[in-house]
């Protein structure tokens, strides 16, 4: 058999996500501190896959390449593939086959995260010799998601976003092909929603007598395309980092588990973990609590953060009560000026959301 190969998809538009994702692509936003893309990358590196393709879009793809780099650092070799419009994930997997070649491969949906990563399926796979193998897991709001119907064990009905969905078993974004899910993909047409559904594919590989194997996925799995998902996902990896610090700590308090990145400086400052500290952020005369999440160069003063992920370069400072459950995009600045009334005052973008509690 020809080796695996990789296949992310970080193409597409990032609407849920909004304002967060007007400017840059969803799979670049970070979850501790690392863009949620690098996950699936370290995974598939993890998995001993060495070629790994990612399709990206024409507006987005520059900064992702820019990020990515050629994979060297996470010891892969990257090819980018560029899709013109968000046709679909089978019109993904059909845009990448000059890459994939007759190869079988994994598909990751680069806005994915899977805890424990895909050693285990890659070995079954390689075991088991199915034509496709799928990852499920229960959820409680599957109709907004594919759903698989099994039947002693073998799958026998998918649907993409069923309005009503016949099981609560959602498709996860992790799925193992052979060669013939091109051929698959071919002869499916695009769904309701315009798009050349990778669920349909697969739907016609099982109704042509193919073997899809499905797999129910033991630890976590987050899809990361919603706010309250990302702080989940956040809070997940958080509780598993090690403890780190290599910032410069004057007056200060480091409780739990925390990493505090170079150039990081805290006066006067408690930071209770899980969080992460980004490199050159400055803490001063404030607390930050458990799940938080401070990008690079950002600034807290005077301040209560917790259970909140900072972009890069964001400030917050001068704030009277805790700020909590927040998601800042890059170089925002939230803070309280002396000269005015007390009155709030505001300059926000397209689609974004304050809550005042
Ligand atoms: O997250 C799991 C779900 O992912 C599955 O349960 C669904 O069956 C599957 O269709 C997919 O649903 P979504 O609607 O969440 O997919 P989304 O449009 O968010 O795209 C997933 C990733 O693929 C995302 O990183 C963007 C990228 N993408 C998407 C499209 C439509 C592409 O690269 N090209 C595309 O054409």
């Amino acid at each position: 058999m020809a080796p695996l190969k990789g296949l992310i998809l970080s193409g597409g538009k990032g609407t849920r996500l909004r304002p967060i994702t007007h400017t840059s692509a969803k799979q670049l936003v970070p979850v501790a501190n690392r863009p949620v893309l690098f996950y699936g990358i370290q995974a598939m590196a993890d998995a001993g896959i060495e070629e790994v393709g990612i399709i990206i879009a024409p507006e987005t793809g520059p900064e992702i390449q820019e990020v990515a780099g050629d994979g060297s650092k996470f010891g892969v070799r990257i090819t980018y593939i560029v899709q013109d419009e968000p046709a679909g994930l089978a019109h993904a997997v059909l845009t990448a086959e000059p890459f994939l070649g007759a190869s079988p491969f994994v598909m990751y949906l680069g806005d994915n995260l899977l805890q424990g990563g895909i050693q285990e399926l890659v070995s079954a796979f390689e075991a088991n010799a199915p034509d496709a193998l799928i990852l499920l897991t229960p959820v409680d709001d599957p109709e907004n998601f594919g759903v698989a119907e099994l039947e002693d064990g073998a799958v026998v009905r998918l649907a993409e976003k069923p309005k009503e969905p016949r099981t609560n078993l959602a498709l996860v974004g992790v799925y193992m092909f052979t060669a013939g899910i091109h051929d698959a993909a071919r002869a499916i047409e695009p769904s309701p929603r315009g798009e050349l559904e990778i669920t349909d594919a697969i739907q016609h590989l099982v109704d042509t007598g193919k073997r899809v194997e499905p797999h129910v996925v033991r630890g976590w799995w987050k899809d990361t395309g919603r706010l309250a998902d990302m702080l989940e996902a956040n809070r997940l990896i958080l509780d598993v980092i090690e403890t780190r610090v290599e910032g410069t700590l004057t007056d200060s308090v480091v409780d739990g588990r925390v990493v505090i990145e170079e150039g990081a400086t805290l006066v006067n400052a408690t930071v209770r973990g899980p969080a992460v500290i980004g490199a050159g952020a400055h803490l001063e005369d404030c607390y930050v609590g458990p799940y938080s999440a401070i990008g690079e160069g950002c600034v807290v003063e005077r301040a209560e953060v917790e259970h909140s992920i900072l972009l890069a370069g964001s400030e917050v400072r001068g704030l009277d009560g805790r700020m909590e459950s927040s998601l800042l995009g890059r170089n925002v600045k939230i803070g309280r000026s002396t000269r005015q009334p007390r009155a709030y005052r505001f300059m926000v973008g397209d689609n974004s959301e304050i809550e005042i509690l």
